[in-house]
């Protein structure tokens, strides 16, 4: 469903600065994959999901979604169809809005008009119930300013408001990492839940192993643009920690591709 052709891209291009990310990098994203990206720092995770979400545009290559070439759409074209949740919780909810305003101006993304906070029963009971997904009693809370909710609240709230839309892929950028272990658990299964009961095509950015083993359909580890891992099925479930972390430690001891 997302295709990467040969995707390029150097950050300050002929300046002390420069910085390669990715060369001639491609790779194919199924309908059904749940991809876990683990990669040490700067392996250009976080860019990836730029480039996908069209923040960053690639020097070279092409990007293909849906049979649709979308290297050249703009954020604000591609926010349509893809959804993205960032690692700050403050980032996918506008805290000084309600909980209900919040899931309006989510189920109303990308429409010009028709923007109405006054309180419509149909969509009352429509956030009430997928709020109640959550099991979180955010649907009691409904009028509740965002501001007053927990971080790991918030996120789950985001990850409502990423899906409302149903987007055609679900960008997660180490969305659990600003929350306590406890929370992290919760909002992970909560992410597992959605993404098997809508079906999404979604990548998830992560540092935890023990999620990058245990969430998804396939795991790609990622050091200086190139795949050092691209498993999926019983490959990757048969997968262990120990085989992960000695991959860790063997790029920053052989400093690989040096
Ligand atoms: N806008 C930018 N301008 C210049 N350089 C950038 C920019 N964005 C990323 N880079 C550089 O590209 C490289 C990859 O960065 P990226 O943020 O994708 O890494 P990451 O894998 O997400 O790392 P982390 O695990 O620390 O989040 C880094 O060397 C970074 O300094
Ligand atoms: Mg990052």
């Amino acid at each position: 469903m997302l295709k990467f052709e040969n995707i390029s891209k150097t950050f300050n291009k002929g300046s002390a600065n420069e910085q390669m990310v990715f060369n001639n990098f491609s790779m194919d994203i199924g309908k059904d994959d749940f991809i876990c990206v683990l990669g040490s720092n700067g392996a250009g995770k976080s860019t990836l999901l730029n480039i996908i979400s069209g923040k960053t545009r690639v020097d070279e290559g092409k990007m293909i979604l849906n049979g649709i070439d979308v290297t050249m759409d703009t954020e604000y074209e591609k926010c349509k169809r893809i959804s993205r949740i960032f690692q700050d919780p403050s980032l996918g909810t506008n805290p000084s809005m309600t909980i209900y305003e919040n899931l309006s101006m989510a189920k109303n993304k990308g429409k010009r008009f028709g923007l109405s906070f006054l309180i419509n029963k149909k969509d009352e009971e429509y956030f009430k119930k997928i709020l109640g997904v959550l099991c979180l009693g955010l649907e009691d809370k409904l009028n509740t300013p965002v501001s007053q909710l927990s971080g790991g609240q918030r996120q789950s709230l985001a990850l409502i408001m990423a899906v409302i839309g149903e987007p055609e892929l679900l960008l997660l950028d180490e969305h659990t990492a600003a929350l306590d272990p406890k929370t992290s658990e919760i909002v992970m299964d909560i992410t597992e839940k959605i993404v098997k009961e809508k079906g999404l095509t979604t990548i998830m950015v992560t540092h935890n192993i023990d999620h990058a083993l245990k969430y998804g359909n396939r795991l790609i580890m990622l050091h200086r643009g190139n795949k050092l891992i691209d498993i999926s099925g019983d490959a990757k479930n048969s997968l262990t920690k120990k085989e992960l972390l000695g991959l860790f430690k063997d790029i920053s001891d052989k400093n690989l591709f040096n």
